[in-house]
Parts: C-alpha cells; structure tokens; sequence
C-alpha cells in the first residue's frame, strides 16, 4: 500500500486534491485532468488510486468536512462528493496533524518525522511521499547552514529559526525517508544541505511550483514564437484570483517569489527576455478562479509588427488537485525504482522546474512519457537521478 502525505491537508489545492483522490478510490468519479490515466502514461509501476492513503499537516484547524463543503459552496468540488464521502473525510480528519511545536527547529522536525512515521507504520505503507501544497512562503534570508548537512544539523539545536517552514518540513520528510515533491514556488528541498541529504538517504524529490494556468499556457505558446522564428517584443501578463492563495500573494515578498517562478519559461525559451512583466492581484470576488490575461506583441518578416492576446479563466484547485495525486503516483513509483536526486523528467508538472532547463511543454512531455515508459518496464532501477 503506498501512501500520499501533504504536507498541509485542509488546503484549497491540498482539500480538493484528498477530495478528488477518495473519489476516485471510490469510484465516484472519472479521471479527468489526471495526465497519470492517459494511455502513455498508464501501467503498472504507478500505485492504484485505491492504494493511496491520506493525511498532512496544517495550521488551520477547519474540520476536513467543513473544508469540503466550502469548497462545493464555492463551485469547486460537486455537492454530491461531500455528501457521499462524509465518512471517508471524517476518517482523513483523523491522519490531519496540526503544525509541529518544539523550542528548536530540530524539536519541530523531530516532530514531523514522529508523524511520518508512525502514520507509514500504523498503515504498513511501502512509502510516504510528501506533497507541499502549503501557502507560498517569501524568499528566505541566506545562512551559512543552508550549504552543509553536519552545519544544519547543528544549526537547528540552535534558537535561531535557520529553515524557512517549507525546508524544515522538506527537511523531516528526508529524515523520515520519504520521497518530497514541492508544489508551491517555496523554498522547501531547493537547499544544498537538504539536496546532499536526500542524496544520502538514496530519495527522490521534485517541483517547484505546479504550472496549472497562464504559466502552463505560456510553456505552449513561446516555443511556438521561437521555432517559427518570430521575435517577441513584449509579454505582459495580468492575474487576478482570490482563495487563500490569492491572499498569501497580496504579500509583497510572498509575491515576489511566486512572479520569479513564473517569469522563468520566456527567458529560457525565447533566449531572451521580451519587456513586460506579470503581475498577480488579490480579488477576494474572484475565490478560487483565476483570471489571465496576456498581451503579447512579436515581429515578422520585415519587421511587420503583430498581436496576440489571451485570457485564460481557470479554477486553480480543479486544475491542481489532480497534478498532485500524479506526482504522488510518480514520485511513489520513481522511489520503488530506485531513482535518486531532482527528478527532472518530472519538468512538465512545474513552472520552474527542478534537475532540467527545459520549459517547453512538449518537450517535457516527451521526457515524461519516456521516464514513465521506463518505470513500467522495471528498466534502469539503479539510475540517479542527480542533475
Ligand atoms: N492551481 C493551484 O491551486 C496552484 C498552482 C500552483 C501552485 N500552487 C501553490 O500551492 C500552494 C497552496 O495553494 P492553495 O490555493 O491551496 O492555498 P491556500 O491558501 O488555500 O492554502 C494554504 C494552506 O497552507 C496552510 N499553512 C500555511 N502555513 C503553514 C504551515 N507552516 N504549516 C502547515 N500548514 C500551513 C494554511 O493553513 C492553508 O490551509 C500555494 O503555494 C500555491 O502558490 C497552487
């Protein structure tokens, strides 16, 4: 039996996601947006739905029930899913940890690792992977400790707060043994020390920072400018969304990290970076969907000048929640072959993604289709994938 954790469970992405995952354990619906039950990605090495198990951590203490309901009230999850799956949340209610205490960060994730654990034994998992689907955390102050494990070690007996939330969860997971996978633009394993001792303990981890709306559309967009050879002037980009999500980004620093994470893919396709920027604006109204708009302007042959613009109107948790139940079912399958390190095949899921320097969103399926061929076939168990 494998096991997903996330590390935040009452999330809107984290709830619709142990909503949609014991759905379709049940049957009760289909797996639409689910790329893992596509024909090129199905088989054998994936875990069933019916095997994944649920539980996290959170601050927020709103019963799992309640969280659904508000999720349905918002039009994000069907009614009829809340009222058949009562008994099953109530049962997930009871995998829900709040947020670790300790007076050292070391006490904090010893904490952790003690839920992991106990969580993987009671249910006699084969593994846990831990999903990062908490709220998006500011850049963190550089530390010396963040480029060496015995200095982190010691580090974190200390009374400073050395980690950034997200590391210091990405941190126990490493030392529970379970694989990580970072779907916020958070710092969590994207640290020296961390990476050296996930290497250590032979697990793999990937992110950062799920590309499910104008990113996603963006990553099928500029590989069309630049293999038709057109030269981008100018890429401007407006969100407006609300949910907590929107909230935690009316912060400017929390802000600033999510628009680097998303200003990658223009430079790193194009080979240049076009003016214009995006900006993210919080409207409470809008809840959970999300509205994009983009205005692009790009030259032709002699010069002549062009226009292309978009709007994108997307409900970020029912593009999200299925993401993450693919990379739990990947990471899972990635970690009983034996892979190792940034799981780079993996690029198509994120906006900046980890181990590659590839945004094309054709590209990275062709990448994943490959890896999960490779998984099915029991091919390469010994492969690390340290990039
Ligand atoms: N389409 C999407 O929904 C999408 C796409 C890409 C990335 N993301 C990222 O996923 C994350 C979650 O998005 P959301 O819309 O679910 O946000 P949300 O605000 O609804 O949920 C954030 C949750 O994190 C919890 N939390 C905050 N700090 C915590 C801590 N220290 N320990 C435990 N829990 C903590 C909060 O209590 C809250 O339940 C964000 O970082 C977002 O940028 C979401």
């Amino acid at each position: 039996m494998h096991r997903i954790v996330e590390a935040e469970g009452r999330t809107t992405a984290g709830g619709a996601s142990i909503v949609g995952g014991l759905a379709l354990r049940a049957g009760l619906a289909g797996p639409t947006g689910c790329v893992t039950e596509l024909p090129d990605l199905r088989g054998p090495a994936l875990p069933a739905f019916a095997d994944l198990v649920f539980g996290g951590h959170d601050l927020a203490t709103t019963p799992l029930c309640k969280r659904a309901e508000a999720l349905a009230d918002a039009g994000v999850i069907p009614w009829r899913l809340v009222a058949a799956l009562r008994d099953e949340l109530g049962v997930v209610e009871q995998e829900l940890r709040p947020a670790p205490v300790g007076d050292t960060q070391a006490e904090r994730a010893e904490a952790v690792v003690r839920d992991l654990t106990s969580f993987r034994d009671r249910h006699e998992l084969d593994r846990v992977v831990v999903v990062n689907v908490s709220a998006t955390e500011p850049a963190p102050r550089p530390h010396p400790a963040h480029a060496d494990p015995a200095a982190l070690r010691a580090a974190l007996d200390g009374p400073d707060e050395v980690l950034p939330v997200s590391s210091l969860y990405a941190y126990a997971a490493v030392l529970a043994g379970c694989p990580y996978v970072d779907f916020t633009p958070s710092t969590g394993l994207r640290l020296p020390a961390l990476a050296a001792l996930a290497e250590e303990a032979r697990l793999p981890y990937a992110g950062h920072d799920g590309k499910t709306g104008e990113t996603l559309v963006k990553s099928v967009l500029a590989p069309m400018f630049a293999m038709r050879n057109l030269a981008v002037g100018s890429w401007s980009g407006v969100n407006l969304l609300g949910g907590g999500d929107g909230a935690t980004l009316a912060d400017p620093a929390a802000n600033a990290a999510k628009v680097q994470s998303k200003q990658r893919v223009l430079g790193e396709t194009l080979g240049y970076v076009p003016q214009g920027g995006t900006r993210i604006e919080y409207v409470e109204e809008l809840g959970d969907f999300k509205t994009a708009w983009d205005l692009i302007t790009f030259s032709g042959f002699l010069g002549t000048g062009m226009r292309m613009e978009f709007t994108w109107h997307g409900c970020d948790s029912a593009l999200a929640a299925p993401l993450v139940l693919d990379l739990a079912r990947l990471t899972a399958a990635a970690h009983a072959a034996g892979q190792v390190g940034p799981l780079a095949d993996l690029g198509f899921f994120f906006k900046d993604p980890l181990g590659t320097p590839t945004h094309s969103l054709g590209e990275q399926w062709a990448r994943l289709t490959a890896f999960t061929r490779q998984l099915h076939d029991g091919g390469d168990s010994d492969h690390d994938n340290v990039g």
